[in-house]
């Protein structure tokens, strides 16, 4: 029996590790061929080797998805290579924290071109070719920040994004639903990656004990939820927000 995602194509971004790459990977394992995209050009070259070791059809493609030259490239090269996108994973972000009067404007504005700006731009990109085929998933990664406005590191503004990204989902599920395409947004809590990994003792157990489930996510806990979205099980969800989080909303 084919796997579930046979024929499909995925592109995920900020994949080269992290929870991207397990989004990535489980993709593939179900089936979809795929497209791992990052800044970091040596570890995605080799996270998208490793997944063809592993008998997968995946490339790698580099992209600063903040860039909109660098969007439509990656874009175009992703539909050359491997066919027409059915799966979008706006997943690549930055974390900020730190109270609001220690963030300057230039620091704001990356934070916003690279973890909202962007997903307007791959979206923006992706879309045309998803509503010509009547067919598409995009699934974008926020975080539970965006929907307490953050607070517990003070992280104010990484909260603005992924806030906007929230929004923007829901709205392009409005947009794009008559098109046969469906958008919905995950928001994980604390999980466990790179990003996490230097994040002082005391404020990684202030979070846990806010997380009902007592421990911090793992990414391919983030990952199972993506391959939901994007399977057929989840063919009449659009607009939704659904939260990996150990049940930290609801502490
Ligand atoms: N880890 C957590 O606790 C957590 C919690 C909630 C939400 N999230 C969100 O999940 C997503 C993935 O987080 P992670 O923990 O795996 O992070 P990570 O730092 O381990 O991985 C992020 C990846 O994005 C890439 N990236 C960064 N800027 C980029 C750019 N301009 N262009 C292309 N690629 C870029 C990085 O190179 C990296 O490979 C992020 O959007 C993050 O905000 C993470």
């Amino acid at each position: 029996m084919a796997a579930e995602l046979t024929g499909r194509v995925a592109v995920v971004t900020g994949s080269a590790r992290g929870i991207g790459l397990s989004i990535v990977r489980l993709l593939a394992e179900r089936g979809a061929s795929v497209v791992v995209t990052d800044i970091n050009v040596e570890a995605g070259e080799s996270s998208a080797a490793e997944l063809r070791k592993e008998g997968h059809n995946a490339i790698f493609i580099a992209a600063d998805i903040s860039k909109e030259t660098d969007v439509i490239q990656l874009i175009a090269t992703a539909i050359d290579k491997l066919g027409s996108i059915g799966i979008l994973v706006n997943n690549a972000g930055i974390v900020s924290t730190g109270p609001v009067t220690d963030i300057d404007l230039q620091h704001w504005q990356r934070l916003i071109d690279i973890d909202l700006t962007s997903v307007f731009l791959l979206v923006k990109a992706v879309l045309p070719h998803m509503m010509e085929r009547r067919s598409g998933r995009i699934i974008n990664i926020a975080s539970v920040a965006g929907l307490n406005g953050g607070g517990l590191l003070g992280n104010s503004c990484y909260a603005a994004a992924k806030g906007g990204v929230i929004a923007f989902s829901k709205g392009i599920a409005r947009e794009a639903g008559q098109h046969g395409v469906t958008s919905n947004v995950i928001c994980p809590a604390l999980t466990e990656t790179d990003m996490t990994a230097s994040m002082p003792e005391a404020q990684r157990r202030r979070i846990i004990d806010a997380i009902p489930l007592g421990r911090a996510g793992k990414p391919n806990e983030v990952a199972a939820a993506v391959a939901f979205l994007a399977s057929d099980d989840a063919s009449f969800i659009t607009g939704a927000t659904l939260e990996v989080d150990g049940g930290f909303m609801r502490r």
